[in-house]
């Protein structure tokens, strides 16, 4: 059953993202990009990237808000829908990595983010084919 979410919920969650990425760390790419997570509980989570001086450190946004999710809800954490926002314009589609981790606790996951030409909502599977399971 594909998830949907109401415009109002939408907008709460790019809302929640766009603050998100107030907090980024990001003095090496100036990207700064932030994240929620609504989890199936109803919970919201959020997070921003955080880089490092050495540059292969640096940590997505999506997986910083994911993080915290496990941390507060633990190993059941289910994604319900992530929102990606950004301080510039352009698209900003999660990265491969992150899809994967994604699809590691919200298989049917809803993604919204900004594509070409405006707000895209997609489901993980579209984004991430075949994505890796043990
Ligand atoms: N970044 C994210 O936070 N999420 C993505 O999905 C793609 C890239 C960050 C990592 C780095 O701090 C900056 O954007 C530029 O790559």
């Amino acid at each position: 059953m594909p998830i949907t979410l109401e415009p109002d919920q939408q907008e709460q969650m790019l809302s929640a993202a766009r603050s998100a990425f107030k907090n980024a760390h990001a003095p090496y790419s100036n990207f700064k990009v932030g994240a929620t997570i609504l989890t199936e509980r109803g919970s919201m989570y959020h997070g921003c990237n955080v880089e490092n001086a050495s540059y292969g450190l640096t940590i997505c946004a999506e997986r910083n808000a994911i993080f915290a999710a496990v941390a507060a809800e633990g190993s059941g954490m289910r994604i319900k829908a992530v929102a990606v926002a950004t301080e510039r314009d352009g698209p900003c589609a999660p990265c491969g990595a992150c899809r994967q981790v994604i699809f590691e606790f919200g298989p049917d996951a809803l993604v919204l983010f900004r594509g070409q030409s405006g707000t895209e909502q997609m489901a993980i599977t579209k984004l991430l084919p075949e994505g890796f399971r043990l």
